[in-house]
């Protein structure tokens, strides 16, 4: 779970090596450094913090010349965030220097032969080891680097993006790729190297993806040579042109990537509809699943897998799934279900939910889902990611790059094509009338506009987070479709505030957490229209009678809540079923304020990073 940057070509690589660092740091940002060759050796500056503090230490003594260079940005996993266990690792020579994303799992048993051999560590990282392993191989064995580097690898059992470069053959760059991404962008005698496209997008829109187990020696003049890891095979480079575009990746005048995001859900949600909702038609179309429909419609049961966010995006299809499709389905956490020895048969459909494509229990989930025999759909936002090239097919969200850590429009576009798929399949099994179903097709195409009308809140929320910003503890609660909204709005406040906060089925409260409820205990309750209004209003009477503080998130031109709850948010009007992509509106903007005034780092909360590619 950290970002790789790394140049090649005739131009200054230490700038495009800090803005791609910046650009990766929703990776990582706890420890960051850098690796120049200025034409004689090697430039090092590594240390503790944000690229921001690499920059300042550079600025204290390094030079920045040279045109070819690694640079690594950081989320600890062997040895605490530190200046000494920050990337890039030099070997014992000096003359190696690599970055990893990933984990060397046997590392310590390698480690010790090393010692045994001579080789002094000084940091904790499996990544120093990993050097030196390839250090050691290329002198026993008299090796170039590119095969010293596959040698060492076939020796290590864990998960890498790395690059690695030779202060004596300063005219290429290995690189290797197993359980975490490496793109390589190509440009006119230039390579760029990333965990991602978004460093390089401004100078090439040309960029091969590794796959696993694959290593490519990238050497300046001469065209990229790839080859498997353990068979030694070469394999053509396939070079994709990218559609990202530089303002996708960039702020766009707000104050933080997860404010731009919230912002872009109704122009998003439009994405994911586009080509694939034709609502006056009565036409839901998914390229991934028409040919696969039949194993839908006959599935025994739909397990789907995800973590976090993606998770509750789960939770929410299980209620249309079998409301609209009645195809059995079980959520669950992809962490969970990969080490607890599921059933699961060949007549079992499994869908895998991830907004990177990279999580590492989803993917372990798919691996497992796909011994068993099932067929494996996957919802994917990043385009070419791991995941979506591990499932049997699959639909993009197509929501754009998400860069805050936290979750907002990943979130609101995998419900929607979720909600596309429960649709598409309860109109080919009849399960839903005719009309139903043109209405939900209706009411879904102005679901964007519904969510801009409930981003015009902003400001009343805003003052609402002034209220409670302090309180140390909130309760969230919903019922039915709005209980995973609740789930998913308290994960967003402790994520970005360090709030602690529990969402819980309104209905459940009488079960333990009304325990909790006093006058110090704002209780966020998504108390909409809908078939449990009423139980929902009772839930709140209860909350009121014990002097909790109620933020109501109600219907447009409600009167019941409001004169109940201490605070309303408004969403428009929407059938149930679709009330998740707007009753999710406000709880965003809730936990956005409050974390920003709080001072938290709203886009980089401590101690997490964007994609999960450790278990
Ligand atoms: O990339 P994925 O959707 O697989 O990520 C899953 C979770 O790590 C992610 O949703 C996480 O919970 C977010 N920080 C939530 O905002």
């Amino acid at each position: 779970m950290c970002g790789i940057v790394g140049y090649i070509g005739h131009r200054e690589a230490y700038p495009i090596i800090i803005n791609g660092l910046k650009r990766l740091e929703y990776r990582g940002y706890d420890s960051a450094g850098i690796a120049l060759y200025d034409g004689s050796k090697i430039q090092l500056a590594k240390t503790k913090g944000k690229v921001v503090d690499l920059e300042a230490e550079v600025a204290k003594g390094i030079t920045t010349k040279g045109s070819l260079g690694i640079g690594h940005t950081r989320w600890a996993t062997h040895g605490v965030p530190n200046d000494v266990n920050s990337h890039p690792h030099y070997s014992n020579s000096g003359d190696l220097v690599i970055i990893h994303n990933g984990i060397i799992e046997n590392y310590s048993s390698i480690k010790k032969e090393l010692i045994k051999r001579g080789y002094v560590f000084h940091s904790d990282t499996d990544t120093e080891v990993l050097v030196n392993l390839i250090e050691e191989i290329k002198k026993k064995e008299g090796v170039k680097l590119g095969k010293a580097v596959q040698i060492a690898l076939n020796q290590v059992v864990g998960a890498y993006a790395i690059a690695v470069f030779d202060q004596k053959k300063p005219n290429e760059i290995v690189v290797a790729k197993l359980g975490s991404p490496l793109a390589i962008g190509v440009g006119e005698d230039e390579f760029f190297i990333a965990s991602d496209a978004s460093p390089f997008i401004e100078f090439t829109n040309n960029a091969i993806y590794l796959e696993d187990e694959q290593m490519a020696v990238i050497r300046l003049g001469r065209e990229i040579r790839i080859r498997k890891i353990k068979s030694d095979k070469r394999i053509k480079p396939f070079v994709q042109e990218l559609k990202l575009n530089i303002e996708q990746i960039e702020k766009g005048g707000y104050d933080h990537f997860m404010l731009k995001e919230i912002y872009e859900q109704p122009a998003v949600i439009k994405d994911t509809f586009r080509g694939r909702l034709l609502a006056d038609q009565g036409i839901i179309k998914l390229g991934g699943l028409e040919e696969f429909i039949p194993k839908f419609v006959n599935a025994d049961r739909i397990i789907i897998v995800a973590c976090g966010t993606s998770w509750h995006a789960g939770l929410v299809a299980e209620y249309t799934f079998e409301d609209w499709a009645r195809i059995p389905v079980e959520v669950e956490y992809a962490s969970e279900f990969r080490y607890r020895n599921p059933v699961i048969t060949e007549k079992d459909v499994v869908i895998a939910i991830s907004q990177s494509g990279e999580t590492a229990d989803t993917l372990a989930a798919i691996k497992l889902a796909k011994e068993k025999g099932a067929f494996v759909y996957g919802i994917c936002n990043v385009v070419g990611s791991t995941i979506s090239r591990e499932t049997h097919s699959g639909t993009y969200t197509h929501a754009g790059p998400e860069i805050g850590v936290a979750s907002t429009k990943a979130f609101t576009t995998q419900i929607t094509v979720l909600t596309m798929i429960a649709l598409k399949l309860a109109h080919v099994k009849g399960t839903i009338s005719r009309s139903d179903y043109m209405m939900h097709l209706r009411e879904l195409d102005t679901i964007p506009t519904h969510v801009a009308k409930a981003l015009e809140s902003n400001d009343e929320i805003k003052e609402i987070a002034k209220v409670f910003k302090d309180s140390p503890n909130f309760l969230y609660l919903g019922r039915g479709y709005n209980f995973p909204v609740a789930l998913e709005g308290a994960l967003k406040l402790k994520e970005i505030s360090y709030i602690h906060a529990e969402g819980y089925p309104a209905a459940e409260m009488k079960h333990g957490p009304i325990a909790l409820i006093d006058e110090q205990m704002p209780v966020v309750v998504v108390a909409i229209n809908s078939n449990h209004y009423g139980k929902v209003v009772s839930n709140i009477e209860e909350i009121k009678a014990r002097k909790g503080k109620i933020i109501a998130v109600v219907t447009q031109g409600d009167t019941a809540v409001r004169e109940l709850a201490d605070y309303v948010m408004e969403v428009p009007k929407t059938p149930e079923t679709l009330t998740p992509l707007v009753t999710t509106i406000p709880l965003q903007l809730l936990s956005y304020h409050i974390a920003v005034m709080l001072n938290r780092n709203v886009d980089q909360p401590r101690n997490l990073a964007k994609s999960v590619t450790v278990e």
